[in-house]
């Protein structure tokens, strides 16, 4: 497992000020980022083995998960949420592994759902999800709380899709998931249903205008994601990339686009519209949006900030260490929950931190690849997407 900083270290890392609890000390990072996306992974296993994330060949019956015992329980997480929340997190997405395969999910979604931002406003309460558990769980999630859902989905034909989970699953039982969702009304806001597809160049790239043609004015944002070099499993190669230039050149072959506008500070996609008959772009038809980490890193607006399974903070998806908060919420050194100047010492360690990161990954590698790809990484499905 990877190393990480102590507490003690933590709690001695210098903290501009005192904080108030309205987070309006205005939380900033070293490069002037604030902190406003918190993802939570709930657990480190999935379903699928998706070769860009999970591969097979390491994540194979042998394949050690992380023990029940270490995963922060739901009072914790509940706890260390409310501390991001004092400080600005305004977003919170539930991730993997595959999120929906947490025993009672729909609880903890009930618990954040309670959570108001320092303004009094509830937070966007969303969750990425392999779909695989949609259909049965739609309605609980919904009525538990749950704001949204962003359903990874990345071929329209069932050979090209099972090649890309490789472990058999049909692309009819995603699409009844993601209608499962239209149907309790996780999809009432425009964008607010979201599809992400991760393309493959040479294996699920023939699946691009497909998927665009399928999802045309269905209410979806698809979302085509730049294959990453996250992890140290998935053999990340550059000749596997298709750049996000070469996908909306191919779109473009069959859909006439317009840039959307209004996209907030942070928004990881470049985002297009598809377009009436006489060329406006057409709130019907949707949109669809570009991820490109790989060829046009984003890391300049980056505001998420990463809760593993086990409760370590990590400030970049491509980080090789987290901070470990669980001492804070577990054990004999753990602070009192109800006493509102432990509450306080908690939101320091973490702003503590935020104030000190300077996590630039993907521009670091577009610089100087061979130094990027040197690095040792955590693996996505430990941190989450
Ligand atoms: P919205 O809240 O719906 O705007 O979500 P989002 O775009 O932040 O989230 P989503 O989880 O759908 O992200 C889509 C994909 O973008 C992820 O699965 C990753 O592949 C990639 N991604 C998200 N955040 C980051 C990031 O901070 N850095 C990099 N390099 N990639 C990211
Ligand atoms: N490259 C790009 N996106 C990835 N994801 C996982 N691994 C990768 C990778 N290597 C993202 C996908 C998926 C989500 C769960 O994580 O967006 O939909
Ligand atoms: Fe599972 Fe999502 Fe990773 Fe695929 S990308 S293996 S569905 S966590
Ligand atoms: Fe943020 Fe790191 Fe992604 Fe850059 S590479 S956008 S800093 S998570």
């Amino acid at each position: 497992m990877l190393g990480q900083p102590s507490r003690s270290v933590i709690s001695e890392l210098p903290i501009a000020g005192r904080l108030r609890a309205d987070g309006a000390d205005g939380l900033h990072d070293l490069r002037g980022r604030a902190l406003h996306d918190l993802r939570i992974s709930v657990t480190d296993r999935c379903n699928f083995r998706c070769s860009y994330c999970m591969p097979k060949e390491v994540f194979d019956k042998d394949y050690v998960y992380l023990p029940h015992k270490a995963l922060l329980s739901f009072e914790e997480i509940l706890r260390l949420a409310k501390a991001f929340v004092g400080l600005g997190v305004q977003k919170i997405r539930l991730t993997g592994g595959e999120p929906l395969l947490r025993k009672d999910i729909e609880v903890l979604i009930g618990m954040l759902s309670r959570l108001k931002t320092p303004q009094g406003q509830p937070l966007d309460l969303t969750l990425t999800t392999n779909g695989s558990l949609l259909a049965k769980k739609a309605a609980a999630l919904k009525a538990a709380g749950l704001n949204r859902v962003t359903i990874s989905l990345d071929a329209l034909d069932d050979a090209v899709f099972k090649k890309m989970n490789d472990v058999d699953f049909s692309v009819h039982e995603v699409l009844a998931g993601i209608e499962a969702a239209r149907q309790v009304g996780l999809a009432q806001k425009p964008g607010t249903l979201k599809v992400n597809m991760v393309v493959k160049k040479g294996v699920n790239d023939d699946q691009i205008v497909p998927m665009a043609k399928f999802f045309r004015g269905q209410g979806v944002s698809l979302r085509f994601i730049e294959y990453m070099d996250v992890g140290s499993t998935n053999g990340w190669r550059m000749d596997e990339v298709l750049p996000s230039a070469t996908i909306l050149a191919r779109l473009r072959e069959h859909f006439l686009l317009v840039p959307a506008a209004g996209s907030p500070i942070g928004e990881t996609a470049e985002r297009w519209m598809h377009t009436d008959s006489h060329g406006r772009a057409d709130p019907n038809a949707g949109e669809i949006g570009l991820i490109s980490s790989v060829t046009k890193a984003f890391c300049k607006d980056c505001n998420r900030a990463r809760l593993s399974t086990e409760g370590r903070l990590f400030l970049c998806l491509f980080a090789g260490q987290g901070y470990d908060l669980k001492p804070f919420v577990r054990g004999a050194g753990a602070l009192p929950e109800t006493d509102p100047e432990a509450e306080q010492t908690l939101a320091q360690a973490i702003a503590g931190i935020w104030q000190q990161r300077d996590d630039h990954y993907s521009e670091v590698r577009s610089q100087q690849p061979q130094r990027g790809q040197s690095t040792p990484k955590v693996e996505m499905s430990y941190i989450g997407g």
